[in-house]
This record gives structure tokens, sequence and C-alpha cells, in this order.
């Protein structure tokens, strides 16, 4: 998918990696963004709507060039919300530099009057057949869509999700990543869903990471976008050094899944295969059961699966990510 210019529905929990997918998205000559709807996860839905107004305005999208954002839902299908992911993003979900950017100069729509349902829909009519849709937290809003209009599956192009572990572990669980675990029902619901669905697993994300030297290109970049995301990284790394991966480096999820809803990544194994969200509360709840069996005999897309499942790309995404921040 190259050239043509792809109109986009973010679904995010903008978070420290949402932000970079954002930068990503927003810098891309091949995306255009037309609706943002935030969801709990790594913060409630409000604050990352607020997060996402900031960050849009820092990028120069406000008043006449402002990108429509709507708050979606606060908790999953089944639960309540968790709390966010403080530890990983920070109190204010974007490493504590929420503060220190611009006021967003527009509140975010609200279920009083736009949400962020009722956003994708509208967007689904305005964009028919063309609309793909980039979900980087948990699914809720789009298990609530489904329901809302089942008609929706007809008008998008694709949903590219960020989420799911494969074939390695989980984070949010041993066998369950966060977007995934936060709402398994709606995960479920959106992959059995008659729409082209391209997932993006732990198994690619965790292969792509940005180092210190990188964060301190972006930290010390012209763009104001670029240095906003260099300061937050901060407190990414901090947490993957001391957490995840003993080096300062951090897995590139979101905007991963950016570049490859949009062509800008090669795929080197992708098939489409039946999946699964395991719904139950054994230990394995949230995790994404993908049926690879057939893999072995006859690498390939299995007839009649609508999920591609990203299990490996081409390196170097990193370099991609930081020149589109930079010229933010
Ligand atoms: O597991 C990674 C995902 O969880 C990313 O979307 C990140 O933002 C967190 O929400
Ligand atoms: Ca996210």
């Amino acid at each position: 998918m190259t050239e043509t210019l792809h109109p986009v529905y973010l679904d995010c929990d903008t978070g420290i990696d949402d932000a970079l997918a954002l930068g990503h998205l927003l810098a891309s000559p091949i995306a255009e963004l037309v609706g943002v709807g935030t969801v709990h996860g790594n913060i409630d839905a409000a604050g990352a709507a607020e997060n996402t107004l900031r960050l849009l305005n820092l990028a120069g999208r406000s008043g006449d060039n402002a990108v429509p954002v709507a708050v979606g839902a606060g908790k999953p299908l089944v639960g309540e919300f968790s709390g966010g992911a403080v530890a990983v993003h920070g109190d204010d979900g974007i490493g504590g530099v929420r503060a220190s950017l611009p006021e967003a100069d527009a509140a975010p729509d609200t279920e009083d009057t736009e949400d962020s349902v009722d956003l994708l829909v509208r967007l689904s009519h305005e964009y028919a057949g063309e609309l793909q849709i980039l979900a980087i937290g948990p699914l809720t809003n789009l298990a609530h869509a489904l329901v809302r209009d089942p008609t929706l599956v007809d008008r998008i192009a694709g949903v590219t999700v960020m989420g799911g572990a494969a074939l390695v572990p989980g984070n949010a669980r041993p066998a369950a990543e966060a977007n995934i675990w936060h709402d398994p029902e709606a995960a479920q619901a959106t992959v059995a869903a008659s729409w082209p669905v391209t997932l993006v697993p732990l198994d690619t994300t965790m292969e792509h990471t940005l180092d210190e030297t990188y964060r301190r290109r972006l930290a010390e970049a012209a763009s104001p976008y670029a240095r906003a995301c260099g300061e937050m990284l901060d407190v990414y790394l901090n947490f993957y050094e001391t957490v995840v991966l003993g080096r300062r480096a951090a897995a590139l999820h979101d905007p991963l899944a950016a570049a490859i809803m949009l062509g800008e990544v090669a795929l080197l194994d992708a098939p489409r295969v039946h999946v699964e969200v395991d719904c139950t509360d054994g230990p394995s709840r949230g995790s994404t059961v993908c049926d690879l069996r057939s893999q072995r005999k006859a690498p390939g897309d299995v007839p009649g699966a609508t999920v591609r499942v990203v299990l490996e790309t081409a390196p170097g995404y990193v370099d991609l990510l930081t020149e589109l921040l930079e010229s933010l």
C-alpha cells in the first residue's frame, strides 16, 4: 500500500508509544488522519483525549487545521478501568510532559456531542471503502461500534491492531499482551468480525526498538514534537531498562503498527490465519490463540481466514520513525 493518501481513524490510549504513532501519522505523506477516538488503557479515556489534543496542537493541528478527537469507552466490556499503566507511561500517560505542552484550544467531543463510536461510524460513511482503522489501545470502542452499526464492517478498508502475542510471551500477563488483556471480549469481537484485520503482535514489535542514542537525537531535534517525544521516552526507556530488557531501549509497538498499516515496512512472514482470544478466567485469559499449524507444511494464507498475523518484518523502522518525527 503506497502512493495513494490513506484516510485513517486512530483509536488510542494515548501513552508514550501512542504519541509516537500519532507523530508518524501526522508526518507521513501517505496518511490523512481524519479522526481520533480515545479509550481506557495506559490512562483513562478523557486523559488520553487531553494528551492527544495537546500533541495535535504541538504539531500545528488545531483551529482550522484541527483533527476531531472524541472520547470513547472508559472501561472494558467486562469489569472496570484498570487504573492505567503509570509505571510504564507515567502519571499523565506521556512521561510527565503534558503540563509543558500547549493547552488544547478545544475540548474533545464526548457522548453529549459525538463519542468515538459515532465519529467512527460517521467517518466510515464519509470515506466508505477507503477508511483504515489503526487501533493501538484496548479494542472496546471497536466492539461497541460493531454493535451500534453492524454494517460498519462493509465500509472499512482494513483494521490494523497493535496487540497480542502469537509465539512469544505476553507483557501484561505471562501469555497476554496489554491491549488484549485490558479487554479480551472486545478483542474477540474485533477478530471475529468480517473485516480484514492485521494483527501486529509482540512477536514483531519487540524486534523494533529505539535506544538512548535515538532518544537523545529526538530530544535535541528542531521539531517541538520530536523534542517532546525525546523527553517522554526517558520514562519509557527507564521502564524497559529496569523491568523488560535490562538495557536502555524500548519497543516501538504502536508506531510500528502505523507503519505496517501504511505499507512502509516490508512483511517477511504474515499469514492470514484463524485467531481466537482467550476470554476464559484462567491463566491464559487475554492470550491470542493463532492457529499456525498449517504453516509447518504450507506457509501462507489459510482459506477463509480474515486475520493477518505479522510474525516478522524487515528491520530498520526506527530510522524512518525518527526522520518522520524530526520533520514535524
Ligand atoms: O503492549 C503494548 C501496548 O500496550 C501499546 O499499545 C502500549 O501503548 C500499551 O498500551
Ligand atoms: Ca497504546
